[in-house]
């Protein structure tokens, strides 16, 4: 598959899956809101494996400022999952955690969005190889 192809692919398969998991969360469905945040997890990780093979067919310098910052986004989005799988594990322990989880799983999918729209920019604006 190609690197355009499989990071549009995935990165759509990702929202849905992150929509799939706010629904099944807000309906407490546990034992299918962990299969489906799971699922997210993987699909995230292959749309970042994506992601860097379609970087390398540009010149992401030439994209100026907006590289280095869609990277810090990227960073801090890709950080925030691992305070929402905390948050979810303390939920699992103490449902009186779930307006936490709540604001940070919001909050994840928020820069997931931000990322995925700064990395799109910074493509359109860098020269093709
Ligand atoms: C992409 C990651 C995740 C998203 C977007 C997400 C989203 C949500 C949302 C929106 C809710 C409903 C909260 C409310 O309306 O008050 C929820 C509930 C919950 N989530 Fe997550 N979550 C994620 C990851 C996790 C993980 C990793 C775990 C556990 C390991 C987890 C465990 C739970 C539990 C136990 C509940 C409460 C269900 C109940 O009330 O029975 N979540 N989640």
């Amino acid at each position: 598959m190609n690197a355009s192809v499989g990071f549009i692919l995935f990165l759509v398969t990702t929202l849905l899956l992150l929509t799939g998991a706010v629904i099944t969360g807000r309906a407490a469905r546990r034992k299918l809101h962990l299969p489906i945040v799971s699922l997210t997890i993987v699909s995230l990780c292959v749309t970042i494996y994506y992601a860097e093979q379609l970087g390398k067919l540009y010149d992401l310098e030439s994209a100026g400022w907006i590289y280095p910052f869609h990277l810090l986004i990227a960073k801090v989005s890709a950080t925030s999952y691992l305070v929402v799988i905390g948050s979810g594990l303390a939920t699992l322990r103490d449902t009186a955690r779930r307006k936490t989880h709540s604001t940070i799983a919001y909050s994840v999918i928020t820069l997931t969005v931000l990322t995925a729209i700064t990395g799109t920019w910074m493509i359109l604006a860098a020269t093709p190889l």
